[in-house]
């Protein structure tokens, strides 16, 4: 059954002009872009989306990055998106991604690592109510 997802893609893939390169390997996996913002978050509203972090040591420093640049958030289609999405992006650190993967091909470290993805659908749904309003994912 068609399900949605949430992602982003990080401001070190859009700074490295990756941001295009990655949108191709969505879609080339079967994802329907649902809708798409690039925008600059502040600091505070990276605290709020990263809030069950707020207990662990790299909570500031993922904060801050992801407040340096410009970001695009984006919620996805297709059958089984959560998983499939976190399957295409790698594991967290891109030293441990397979060949092929989103971090493998395009993430610095396991701060800078390109993409976000939602790891389930409570999160999904808390994540992408967070940034789009119901009238932008008709
Ligand atoms: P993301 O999927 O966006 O969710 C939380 C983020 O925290 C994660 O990707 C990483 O970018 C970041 N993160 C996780 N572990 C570390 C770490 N040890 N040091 C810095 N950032 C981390």
């Amino acid at each position: 059954m068609a399900q949605r997802t949430f992602s982003i893609i990080k401001p070190d893939a859009v700074r490295d002009g990756h941001a295009a390169a990655i949108l191709a390997d969505i879609e080339k996996a079967g994802f329907k872009i649902v809708t798409i913002r690039k925008q600059s978050i502040s600091n505070a509203q990276a605290q709020g989306f990263y809030y069950v972090h707020k207990e662990r040591p790299f909570f500031g420093e993922l904060c801050s990055f992801m407040s340096s640049g410009p970001i695009f958030l984006m919620v996805l289609e297709k059958d089984n998106a959560i998983a499939d999405l976190r399957k295409l992006m790698g594991a967290t650190n891109p030293a441990n991604a397979e060949e092929g993967t989103i971090r493998k091909k395009y993430a610095k470290s396991i701060g800078e690592n390109a993409i976000h993805g939602s790891d389930a659908e409570d999160t999904a749904k808390f994540e992408l109510g967070y940034w789009f309003a119901g009238y932008e994912l008709i």
